[in-house]
């Protein structure tokens, strides 16, 4: 079990990928901003299934964060992340300084319309041109065959594949199931934010989701499940619920039964942190 190599720079990268090139090999990248958790794991697993050669990127995205707090204040564990990718072999750590993915003079912002007007995007203003921005730029500089992503985010998964098809990348998109602690809470590097009291409550989220999908399937009224599980959110200590939503999975847009494919999705603050989980119904 030896830690990946660390590459800071794009030349350096470009040295070791331009030989995976001429010899007609896979290359899979699981963009991160580190914190590394299982969820993230199981992402370098499936690349590790799918590609010869698997990159994992940390690059904490200043242009994706809408408040320089939670920029801040975001998990930087960049020696544990490396130790933990030890026992996947894999090929490169790709560890960027700013200067790498924007360079002094850049000027350039992807920004995939429609799919980002709700949610994320409407909470979190600029997020995910953040977002779009940094991924085309990792999907070039890695020059990737696959990127891996995690259900987790939906929204953003959907963002990316709009913006990789949009724009012809050479790349294919790969969604991964969401991975959950025992009591459910979804894996987020956020969760290290949480104190030992607000991580015993931040489970009711997905149980709340989880009533809310056993609801539907029952006929109960969407609007009726939603206020019921807002109302009990707020009093076991959520201090607001940005959205809980019922939406189809593939454009995004508002529900009230799911007759299509379709995903419940929520954003609640727990304790100065933004929790986001989402199913499919
Ligand atoms: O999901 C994340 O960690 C980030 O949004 C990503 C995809 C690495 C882009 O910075």
């Amino acid at each position: 079990m030896t830690p990946p190599p660390i590459l800071r720079t794009l030349p350096d990268l470009r040295a070791l990928t331009r030989g995976w090139h001429r010899q007609g090999e896979t290359i899979g990248v699981v963009p991160t901003m580190g914190a590394l958790h299982d969820g993230h794991l199981s992402l370098v697993e499936a690349a590790k299934a799918r590609c010869d050669r698997v990159i994992v990127t940390i690059f904490v995205n200043p242009k994706q964060f809408n408040n320089p707090d939670d920029l801040a204040r975001y998990p930087r564990t960049e020696e544990d992340d490396a130790a933990k990718l030890a026992r996947f072999s894999i090929d490169a750590l790709y560890a960027p300084g700013a200067e790498q993915i924007y360079p002094d003079g850049f000027a350039t912002t992807v920004s995939v319309s429609g799919l980002t007007d709700v949610m994320e995007g409407a909470h979190r203003p600029g997020h995910f041109d953040g977002v779009a921005t940094v991924c085309t730029k990792l999907f070039t500089q890695t020059s990737a065959t696959d990127a891996f992503f995690g259900d987790k985010d939906f929204q953003q998964l959907q963002v990316v594949t709009r913006l990789a098809r949009d724009l012809d990348l050479p790349i294919t998109i790969h969604g991964c199931p969401t991975i959950r602690d025992i009591d459910g809470l979804a894996l987020s590097s956020r969760n290290l934010l949480l104190s030992d009291r607000a991580r015993t409550i931040a489970p009711r989220l997905f149980e709340e989701m989880e009533g809310i999908a056993e609801g539907l399937a029952k006929g109960q009224a969407f609007e009726e499940l939603q206020r019921a599980a807002i109302a009990r959110l707020e009093r076991a200590g959520f201090t607001g619920v940005d959205y809980l939503d019922l939406r189809a999975a593939d454009d995004l847009s508002q529900l009230d039964t799911p007759t299509r494919p379709a995903r419940l999705f929520a954003a609640a603050w727990l304790a100065g942190v933004r929790l986001i989980d989402n199913i499919a119904v």
